[in-house]
């Protein structure tokens, strides 16, 4: 191998890292501080080449200080470390490096993550419920690792996206809500709405939209006042009715029993007993004892044999 071979290959090594260059054990890769939902996670690649039980040791530090000061995990197999912080705001850094029996490779930094700013949020939990022709649209907050999202983010509004399904270029939007409860009151009638809820916060990304839910609406409902106007007809003409019956109840009975008498043929056909077989085996058969519960029957004045013409004063003989 030539010189200028050896040195091209030494210049592209050092170029390529210390990693390469130190020999002794290759240094994690891909290092990343992640953060979502307000925690903090660590992670990596493992070495490039081969190696057997390789552990890694973590450490991570707040923008504040100058040293790495803080461990993280220790001699972990697995490729990431919760480092969950108890602070919220700040920026912070990690850093892990590879062991192998007495062999340490060097450390590897991640890059810097300002939690607050930084934090993937992930999207709210959106439900519906259709009420008529209104649907109610119930929004909870993502759950955070540390402090809650309206701690962290006072600012933080809701954007309400809604369409008509399969209209979703057509879709409209309620922004800089606070409530977590909406009614969504501008909608057709039988139509079916889906819904989409971002959390929208001033200064930094918002949250990853909600998976798109959808509802039906029913009926439209009346107005309030068309119900009260309603109930009040209704009211009137009861009050009507009754005021008319009072005053007129002498032409009212005269109408429903008219002095006019049956002609008498008539009269005792119908109040003839009847002779049909059935009739007469009811009539006389005893019921079986039978377990009943004690049962009260108040009689509403009539036997069974009472003449048919109510209205005659004088009782029939049966
Ligand atoms: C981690 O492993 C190294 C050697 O690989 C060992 O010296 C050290 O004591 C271990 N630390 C813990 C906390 O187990
Ligand atoms: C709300 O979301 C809709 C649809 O994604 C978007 O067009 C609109 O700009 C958003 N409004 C705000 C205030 O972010």
């Amino acid at each position: 191998m030539s010189a200028a071979m050896c040195a091209f290959i030494l210049t592209l090594s050092s170029a390529l890292g210390p990693t390469v260059v130190s020999g002794v054990l290759a240094a994690p890769t891909h290092v990343r501080l992640t953060s979502y939902d307000m925690n903090l996670v660590l992670m990596w690649d493992s070495p490039e080449g081969p190696a057997s039980s390789i552990v890694y040791t973590t450490e991570y530090k707040s923008s504040v200080s100058d040293s790495f000061d803080k461990v993280g995990c220790v001699n972990i197999s697995n490729l990431e470390c919760d480092l969950t912080a108890i602070f919220q705001y700040g920026k912070y850094t990690g850093r892990v490096r590879a062991q192998s029996g007495t062999e340490s490779s060097a450390w590897m930094k991640s890059n810097q993550i300002t939690l607050d700013k930084d934090t993937v949020i992930s999207s709210p939990d959106v439900s519906l419920s259709s009420s008529g022709a209104a649907i109610e649209v119930s929004i909870k907050d993502p759950v955070f690792m540390i402090s809650a999202l309206r701690e962290v983010y006072h600012s933080a509004t809701y954007n309400i996206t809604y369409w008509q399904h399969g209209q979703r270029e057509k879709a409209r939007s309620k922004s800089n809500i606070q409530q977590n409860r909406v009614i969504l009151s501008d909608l057709d009638p039988w139509t079916k709405y889906c819904v989409q809820v971002q959390i929208i916060i001033v200064g930094r990304n918002p949250s990853k939209p909600s998976a798109a839910v959808c509802d039906s609406t029913t009926r439209a409902e009346e107005a309030p006042w068309v119900a009260a106007v309603v109930t009040f007809g209704i009211v009137a003409m009861a009050v009507a009715l009754v005021v008319v019956a009072v005053l007129y109840r002498k032409h009212i009975s005269h109408f429903l029993c008219p002095k006019v008498a049956l002609p008498q043929h008539f009269k005792e056909y119908l109040l003839a007993p009847p002779n049909s077989y059935m009739y007469l085996a009811m009539r006389n058969s005893h019921p079986p004892d039978e377990i009943y519960n004690q049962v009260s029957v108040i009689a509403d004045g009539r036997t069974r044999e009472e003449p048919l013409d109510s209205c005659s004063k004088q009782p029939d003989a049966t």
